[in-house]
Formats: structure tokens, sequence, C-alpha cells
């Protein structure tokens, strides 16, 4: 069975959660797909000021506001979305992409990579790179930077993934180009910003 799949290009506007979500509610409403990748920390924008600002905007999986409208756009559009949002964990913030899904079932990846300033505020993701089945296919997920180790996309495909999500922000001007090899090189779908 084919599986229509994109990705959500769109400059978040920062710190403005609510209009950042209802233009990816107006973006998914007009796609026709079975499985959408949003950007990292789409809901609230990537440059902050402060780990202060970061704590003030981020939330809890699945119980934060982003996520229980993910959940809404998900089932209505009967979508799965991959997006990056700022996790509020029980031990600190992670930059973190959730898996919803139209059951109302979800995922969650921790960035294990962080770049840059990230490290600074965010504490490095705690969970594996793990696979899973959504309608006939099976897709795993990094988040921007974890392009840069292959071993991140080599696990995923060992483990049986056919599609890499990878909610991004990349800044490097060679990622596109090192995504398409990592796809080559482990025989598998990216689904990736496409340029900045
Ligand atoms: C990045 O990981 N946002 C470059």
């Amino acid at each position: 069975m084919g599986m229509r799949v994109g990705y959500i290009q769109f400059s978040p506007v920062f710190g403005e959660k609510g209009r950042n979500l209802e233009r990816v509610s107006e973006l998914v409403e007009g796609a026709e797909a079975d499985l959408l990748v949003l950007p990292e920390l789409f809901s609230t924008g990537y440059v902050f000021a402060s780990k202060h600002e970061l704590s003030r905007l981020s939330e809890p999986i699945p119980d934060g506001p982003t996520t229980r409208r993910l959940f809404e756009i998900s089932a209505q559009k009967r979508v799965h979305l991959v997006a990056g949002i700022p996790e509020r964990g029980g031990d600190g913030l992670y930059n973190s992409a959730v898996l919803v899904s139209p059951d109302r079932s979800f995922k969650v990846y921790r960035k294990a990579h962080l770049f840059r300033e990230e490290k600074s505020y965010f504490r490095p993701g705690d969970t594996p790179f793990e696979v899973y089945s959504i309608g006939g296919a099976r897709v795993g997920i990094i988040i921007c930077f974890d392009w840069i180790f292959p071993e991140a996309v080599r696990v995923l495909s060992l483990k049986g993934a056919q599609i890499i999500c990878q909610p991004s922000n990349l800044i490097l001007p060679y990622c596109q180009d090192a995504m398409v090899t990592r796809a080559i090189e482990n025989r598998v779908f990216v689904l990736s910003l496409i340029h900045i």
C-alpha cells in the first residue's frame, strides 16, 4: 500500500505558540498526506535568549497545550505528525520530537546530539533511537544535528526503519547533502528541511 508523506516547511514566529500552531493547522488542512514532519522547535522558534525563556515556553508531553492541539489536528485530518517542541520533562528541558497519531497514541524522541548553544539550555536526550510502525511503514526519528553522526540513522536503519523523519532547523550549509548521503548509504527515505 502506498503512503503519502511530506514536510511542513514554514517560518515560526518566535514565542507565538498559538499563532504557529494555527499556521500549522492551516498548512496541514491543505495537505493530502498520511505522514507529515514539522520543523525542530516548530511551536516556539529556535533562538532562546535565556534558559528562563526556554523554560517558560516548554511544555510537558503529552499533557501540554501544544501536544493536545497536535492530537486534534492529527485526528481531524487522519495524519501522523512528527513535530519538534521544547519538552519540560520531569528532570529538565529537552529538545524533543513528538509523533502523534490519529488514534491519539504518541511517542517521544529527545535530541541526542545538541548543537552549540542548545547545550546550555537543554539536557541531552535520554531516549533510544526507536522504530515505530505507522500505517504500513516503519519510521525512525532524528532531530537536526543528529545527522552529523552517521550512527544515528544507521542504528535506525538496522532496526528496520524505512523512513527517517528529521524535524530540523538546519544551519550548516551542507546538511541537506549529508542527508542525501544518509539516505543512500542506509537505503532509507528521509523527510527533512529542503533549504534555508
Ligand atoms: C541544529 O541542530 N539545529 C543545527
